[in-house]
């Protein structure tokens, strides 16, 4: 049964108070606050080892490959990965779609296609391949920012090699069709990398119903460790890229000329790992999949309802579909007249009520919309529908100041 008070008892922060005044989170979207499962479970690692992984064949050595080996196994469980050798352990969703961006081969006139609320971290990799002469095309989303299929399937042609797309967009937590993205690219011969860093900790995720080739994600987003990401890939994918980073661990041998290569996953995983990054990342999928996604969606779904209610009629504009079922965990919001910082500082000012504002490094969308920024409120699974009616008292209060 899902209990979001006995919930909110693992996480130390919502224990905290500020002036006498609890925390009110809603900045999950940033990054999520830990429970102390994966508090533990980092812990256990300094504790209980502290040594290196795949390397020393001391017990403390092999205790680390031991819980590293039992991490992936529940990161394999999580995606419904086919094999552990699929899951690259990464330090965010951004390394993961740096490495994509340099271990392919590209040749000249190769195209990626986009959308057109790319995070910066799937917009500049792309960008700085455009010197070696690779094209990158841009799709642009509905009037309401939901994803254009029509205007998608326009840009696809054989020479896409790459669709580079955003899963869940942190500037609006509109969900892109990722089933129909994926089935067009591959019958257009083109690969798919998901940025899943804002759908994996809300959205059931199967990578083999979904049939992705490469998905990135971040641990700190999903109740995870800070510095720890995952790229998912296909293994003939992942086979067939070149090794990005390279370094001790990704070679079985070495002369002064030539080296020869580990397999998966260790080809992409150099030098000594964030061990307890990993074991608190597999910790967190644990503990995410004991909570179930279904739980989550729902939960998020009854809160942002009532703070797209409660907003109506105040001076600030929700971006994206007004419907707040296609909004998923995010509310995001342009003040009148005010700048969205303001509105972010007097929340937190007032209540302690954690939001952010700005361009949520999406800066290409607004500058294309001629917009400075947003205030986002961002939810997850321990808000309480209190927070919720606390945010909208809040905003009530802003709105009334705004002249
Ligand atoms: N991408 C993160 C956010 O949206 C940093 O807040």
């Amino acid at each position: 049964m899902f209990d979001v008070y006995k919930i909110r008892e693992d996480f130390p922060v919502l224990k905290r108070t500020i002036d006498k005044k609890p925390i009110i989170y809603l900045d999950s979207a940033c990054m999520t606050l830990r429970p102390v499962q994966v508090i533990d479970k980092i812990r256990e690692y300094y504790e209980q080892y502290s040594a290196c992984g795949e390397r020393s064949i001391h017990k403390l050595g092999k205790g680390v490959d031991e819980e590293a080996e039992k991490a992936k196994k529940i990161l394999r469980k999580f995606l419904n990965a086919k094999r552990e050798e699929e899951i690259i352990f990464t330090k965010n969703t951004t390394e993961g779609i740096n490495l994509v961006a340099n271990a392919m081969e590209w040749k000249k006139e190769d195209v990626i296609v986009s959308s057109d609320k790319e995070h910066n971290s799937n917009l500049l990799p792309w960008q700085l391949l455009i010197p070696k002469g690779i094209r990158h095309l841009i799709v642009k989303s509905n009037p309401d920012n939901t994803f254009n299929l029509e205007a998608f399937e326009e840009k696809m042609n054989r020479d896409v090699k790459l669709v580079s797309m955003v899963h869940t967009s942190n500037l609006d937590g509109v969900t892109f069709p990722a089933k129909e993205i994926i089935k067009i690219s591959h019958d257009h011969g083109a690969k798919v990398l998901l940025d899943a860093a804002q759908s994996i900790p809300h959205l059931p995720i199967d990578v083999r119903k979904l049939d992705v080739d490469l998905m990135a994600f971040s641990g700190h987003k999903m109740v995870g460790p800070s510095g720890t990401g995952i790229l998912y890939g296909k293994k003939d994918m992942l086979e067939s890229m070149k090794p990005f980073m390279v370094g001790g661990g990704t070679v079985i041998d070495t002369h002064y000329q030539t080296a020869k290569f580990e397999e998966l996953p260790q080809k992409y995983e150099a030098g000594l790992q964030n061990y307890a990054g990993l074991m608190g990342l597999g910790e967190a999928a644990n503990y995410i999949m004991r909570i179930g996604k279904e739980n989550i969606e729902k939960q998020e779904k009854i809160l942002n309802s009532i703070i797209t209610k409660g907003m109506e009629g105040m001076k600030f504009r929700i971006i994206g579909p007004q419907d707040p079922e296609k909004r998923g965990s995010v509310v995001s919001f342009v003040p009148e007249k005010i700048s969205p910082h303001e509105v972010a500082m007097m929340a937190d000012e007032m209540e302690n009520i954690c939001l952010r504002s700005g361009a949520h490094c999406v800066h290409s969308w607004f500058n294309e919309h001629n917009l400075e920024g947003t205030t986002r409120a961002s939810l997850y699974f321990y808000n309480t529908k209190e927070e919720a009616e606390k945010l909208i008292e809040t905003l009530g209060k802003i709105n009334e100041l705004i002249k």
